[in-house]
């Protein structure tokens, strides 16, 4: 641990113990979703199951909800509902990495873990940060406990990478097939085209560029936070492109995040298949996976997206924090497509639950933090669900439509989001303190999205010709 590491450990200590306690009353302080314990939140980074617990590092500003200089903040748990903060390992505290430890990834090898994340640094001076005045550096951190961390050793630098390629080059993801270790990084090309690199190496030290990956045409002008990985035999590709024109229900937000399946051979010759977003919502990005030690594929993003402003004004800002990570979601592969759903951990937060069988139109109260479970659909007329008459969710069968819809000022500005959809089998929705997600058709879509209530409360109106509803209180997690 060199002084500056000390130092600005001891600050962002300093500053978790005076700004914390505020954060840790607001009554927006979220029960089901990870989120930083002062300050700005943004990328999911490094997450593994290592030695008998689950990791979830992130981006992290503690100086200023609104960002800044990024570190890694830290947790941990042995089940996916229970977490610790386990502090900030990673601070930009070396000339490779001053302007922040960027986004990147974890391998697990041999009882040891390597980290792998971008060095960002923004040289001073009047410079164009896109082409000259920026540095991207690959850097790897060995650990053998998650506490101690060795030092960082700066395995890349902008030099390594194509001469074709911008100053944007990051979010290193890790892994290994046969003998041989594979990195995706996200990368903006010289002629604004959004690339992925890919790197291989025998040591996970020396990597050698074998591939760049990109669709035929032209589709945005960066891809981040790439992740390549199989589910259920299928190969993927999930990237959180920039600057994708919106269309008729897609690509509404200001940057997307979706996924390509590969065919072929990510090594050398490939096709990618129409490109899907991961989520409908208002605040999904950057999203990355990883197995745990029960096979299962299991993705996190970050619940949030970045330049938002002004249109949507996070209320928690004036509250000392923005931003969490989504629940995490287990995939699979089917009819064509990633469905995801809520890892199963998080039915231990369940108490008590009413069941109620709707037929026309009912209205129901809800608990304070609750999962609303809507099944045995008769949707003829469509399918209306209003929560606290601030939100509502339909399903209009003549559109074959599914509409997210602000109804006020709650969602701090934003109004709706729209998701083709032919037939509505079932309907879940995670309802916390200052969040809602929503898991249509066994995770067939999934609409991630933040909410501010002026209560705590719900109440809930379900319009149908019928259906069951099943409203089930839930305990908070702990962290
Ligand atoms: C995505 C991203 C990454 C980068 C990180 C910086 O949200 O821009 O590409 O590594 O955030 O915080």
């Amino acid at each position: 641990m060199n002084a500056t590491h000390k130092d600005l450990k001891k600050v962002i200590k300093i500053i978790e113990q005076l700004d914390g306690p505020r954060v840790k009353k607001d009554k927006w302080r979220l029960g089901l979703h990870l989120m930083p314990p002062v300050g700005w939140l943004n990328d999911p980074n490094g997450l593994c199951y290592f030695k008998g617990k689950y990791h979830v590092f992130f981006q992290y500003s503690p100086f200023d909800p609104k960002g800044g200089i990024k570190v890694w903040g830290h947790y941990t748990s042995p089940n996916l509902v229970d977490w610790t903060y386990k502090g900030t390992p990673l601070l930009a505290d070396q000339a490779e990495d001053c302007h922040g430890v960027y986004s990147g990834s974890t391998f697990v090898e041999d009882d040891k873990a390597y980290i792998y994340y971008t060095g960002n640094v923004k040289r001073l001076g009047d410079f164009d940060y896109d082409y000259i005045g920026r540095e991207a550096n690959t850097i790897l951190v060995e650990t053998q406990d998650m506490k101690y961390f060795e030092p960082k050793q700066c395995i890349m630098t902008n030099k390594d990478y194509t001469e074709k390629i911008s100053c944007h080059v990051r979010d290193p993801k890790v892994w290994k097939e046969g003998d041989t270790y594979y990195m995706v990084q996200g990368a903006r090309t010289k002629e604004d085209r959004g690339q992925v690199l890919v790197f291989e190496s025998k040591d996970k030290k020396k990597w050698k560029l074998i591939n760049e990956i990109t669709s035929e045409e032209r589709f945005g002008y960066m891809w981040e936070c790439p992740d390549l990985f199989k589910v259920d035999g299928i190969t993927i590709l999930s990237i959180s492109p920039q600057g994708i024109e919106r269309q008729e229900f897609e690509f509404w937000n200001v940057y997307q995040s979706g996924y390509y399946v590969i065919d072929g051979d990510f090594r050398s010759t490939y096709s990618l298949n129409n490109f899907c977003e991961l989520d409908r919502g208002f605040d999904f990005y950057a999203s990355q996976t990883f197995q745990d030690e029960k096979g299962r594929r299991i993705l996190i993003g970050w619940m949030g997206l970045p330049d938002c402003e002004p249109e949507y004004h996070n209320p928690t800002v004036e509250k000392g924090w923005q931003h969490c990570l989504t629940i995490p979601r287990e995939l699979h592969f089917k009819e064509g497509k990633l469905y995801q759903n809520p890892v199963k951990e998080i039915e231990s937060l369940r108490k008590q639950c009413i069941i109620n069988n709707i037929k026309g139109e009912e209205a129901l109260s809800a608990y304070s933090l609750s999962e609303v479970i809507v099944t045995d659909i008769n949707s003829e007329g469509g399918l209306s669900l209003i929560i606290n008459e601030d939100v509502s969710l339909t399903f209009d069968t003549a559109d074959e439509t599914f509409t997210l819809e602000f109804l006020n000022a709650t969602g701090a500005g934003r109004t709706k989001r729209i998701v083709r959809l032919k037939k509505l089998r079932s309907l879940r929705v995670f309802c916390d303190y200052s969040a809602l997600e929503i898991f249509i058709n066994d995770g067939q879509e999934v609409f991630a999205t933040r909410y501010y209530p002026k209560q705590r409360k719900n109440s809930i109106k379900v319009t149908c010709c019928k259906a069951t509803v099943a409203v089930w209180e839930l305990g908070e997690m702990k962290y």
